[in-house]
């Protein structure tokens, strides 16, 4: 397959899906997304496929969206390649298992929401900047996060939109388990292959009786996110804080 920012690896049952463009801190072009959605699309298909692994590497996960990616080419609509991997991961039956060191921003940490285990290294930051950058969470972050961080947290989290560690983000209930950098992926490879050894009938199931009762929920609101998500990205508190990160400036707010 064409290098396009993202490694596939195969080990017995278990599938990973690696965040590969470390001049850019892994942050996700369009490309990225539409390589990322055929893997899940084809690991759920394939009853050899037992569990799915998300990783980057040690010293980042991923930068979330290419800002300058997304100016160039933003989403549209359901068939934009950024929704199609969300909605590959919000349907997608198998366990999802993380591993998470440096940066993990916007998506980067939405995605662990989605996830059911998740390794942290401590040098772990995680942020959701969607205020920041003149956007609204995404994600079906803005539903699942007071679910699993309670209220204030998740308001915390979204409305000032700063970084926090990955002491933090256990606390908040979206990681499993924090540790030194190097064990992270480690870890996450050892529970993927336990949880592949197990019955698969008997873990899938689990997993939707854990999850599915929010399924619908979740999708319904991540159509809302992104409806507010695609209008407000043309806007121009957005533009302006695309604008400075770019220029590698602060961004002007005043008046919008
Ligand atoms: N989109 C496009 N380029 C990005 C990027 C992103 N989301 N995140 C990082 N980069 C680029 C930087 O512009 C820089 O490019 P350059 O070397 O050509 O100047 C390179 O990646 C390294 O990033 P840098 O900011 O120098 O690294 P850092 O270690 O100081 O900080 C981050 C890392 C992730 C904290 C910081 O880059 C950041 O805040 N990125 C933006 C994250 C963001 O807003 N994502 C969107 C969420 S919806």
């Amino acid at each position: 397959m064409e290098n396009v920012g993202i490694t596939i690896t195969r080990r017995e049952a278990v599938l990973a899906i690696g965040f590969d463009r470390a001049q850019k801190k892994n942050a996700l072009t369009a490309a990225m997304y539409t390589a990322m959605a055929e893997a899940l699309r084809q690991a759920g298909g394939d009853d050899a496929v037992r569990v799915v692994l998300f990783h980057g590497s040690e010293s980042a996960f991923t930068a979330g969206n290419d800002l300058e990616d997304f100016l160039e080419r933003p989403p549209s609509g359901d068939d934009a390649p950024v929704f199609r991997f969300l909605l590959a991961v919000a349907g997608f039956d198998k366990p999802l298992v993380a591993a998470v060191n440096g940066p993990a921003v916007g998506l980067g940490t939405t995605l662990l929401l989605h996830c059911d285990l998740v390794y942290a290294g401590d040098n772990a930051r995680f942020s959701m900047p969607f205020t920041q950058l003149g956007l609204v969470p995404e994600f079906g972050s803005s539903l699942l996060l007071p679910m699993v961080a309670g209220y204030q947290r998740a308001a915390e989290m979204l409305l000032l939109g700063e970084a926090f560690d990955a002491q933090a983000a256990l606390a908040a209930g979206f990681v499993t388990r924090v540790l030194p950098v190097a064990e992270s992926l480690p870890a996450a490879w050892k529970a993927a292959e336990k949880l592949a050894r197990l019955p698969r009938k008997s873990v899938e199931v689990t997993r939707s009786l854990l999850r599915g009762a929010n399924r619908e929920a979740i999708v319904q609101r991540m159509r809302d996110e992104s409806a507010h998500f695609r209008r407000m990205l043309a806007e121009p508190a957005a533009r302006e804080a695309f604008a400075a990160f770019l220029a590698k400036r602060k961004p002007d707010f005043s008046g919008l």
